[in-house]
């Protein structure tokens, strides 16, 4: 009797799981399925268009590349090379999509070359098995840098998250790219997710150069992405505090 109530709470839990991812996939889809993520927020217009990575025309691509350089070769230092690579293929991924920065509401994307200002590069995702909307990138011109426009293009793109039940927006970072880590962590109030490297080992995790950071928008999604996991390193690393006490 005992064991066959067992085994109907266990097929009630399998059920719970099943059904949870269920609707964490559609989700997703129904996030990804969207063409016009902006058509929500109208008042965000004037400063935006947006699309798909593999429907990307050669100037708008040409585009990404030259201002990822200009950006983030200083950041990257020797790694850029390597990272300019993987960054192309990222950029054309058909999961990839995008909104840009233009100067007049009526400039049109795939005529003659326009001055484009910035874009933003983003993805429905999960990260531990939650949906979340991952920034890949946000890159502005130098000449629109520091006048708010970052700060309203993380409104914006937290309000699509929000709209599309994501439950987190994360994002990663350079440890070398100071002005951004202060951008997102002082005035965006980010923090550094316990999926980033420091946090997951924070023994190997110096090595690494960059921190993911995230801003979770419910209660589950911050014990998951925020709240400090205990790892077999940070009893490693409480063994070597007692073994230096001991040896005092
Ligand atoms: C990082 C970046 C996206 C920030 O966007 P931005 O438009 O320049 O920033 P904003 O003007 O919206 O700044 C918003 C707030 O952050 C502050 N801030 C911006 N840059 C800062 C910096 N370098 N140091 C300290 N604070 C900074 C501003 O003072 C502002 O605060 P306020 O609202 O109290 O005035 C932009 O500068 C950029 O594209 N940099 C190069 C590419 C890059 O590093 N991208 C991030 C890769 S992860």
């Amino acid at each position: 009797m005992e064991s066959s109530t067992a085994s109907e709470k266990k097929k009630l839990k399998r059920r719970e799981i099943l059904e949870k991812k269920k609707a964490t996939d559609q989700i997703l889809k129904a996030a990804s399925a969207q063409i016009d993520h902006l058509a929500s927020f109208p008042s965000f217009r004037c400063f935006n268009r947006n699309g798909h990575g593999d429907k990307l025309s050669h100037c708008t691509k040409q585009y990404i590349q030259n201002l990822l350089k200009v950006n983030m070769e200083g950041p990257y230092g020797s790694e850029w090379a390597i990272e300019e690579k993987v960054k192309r293929r990222e950029m054309v991924a058909p999961e990839a999509r995008y909104i840009f920065v233009c100067r007049n509401a009526n400039d049109m994307m795939d005529s003659a070359p326009i001055p484009l200002l910035g874009f933003l590069h983003y993805r429905f995702t999960l990260e531990e098995e939650m949906p979340v909307l991952y920034l890949y990138e946000l890159q502005l011109d130098s000449s629109v840098q520091g006048k708010g426009l970052g700060k309203f293009l993380m409104e914006l793109i937290e309000l699509i998250a929000q709209e599309k039940w994501m439950s987190a927006v994360v994002l990663t970072v350079q440890k070398s790219n100071s002005s951004a880590m202060k951008f997102y962590r002082s005035k965006l109030r980010y923090v550094v997710s316990s999926i980033s490297p420091s946090r997951v080992n924070p023994f190997a995790g110096v090595e690494k150069k960059y921190e993911i950071l995230c801003k979770t928008f419910d209660h589950e999604a911050k014990a998951v992405l925020e709240v400090k996991k205990q790892t077999p390193c940070q009893n490693c690393f409480q063994y070597h505090l007692t073994t230096l006490k001991v040896l005092d």
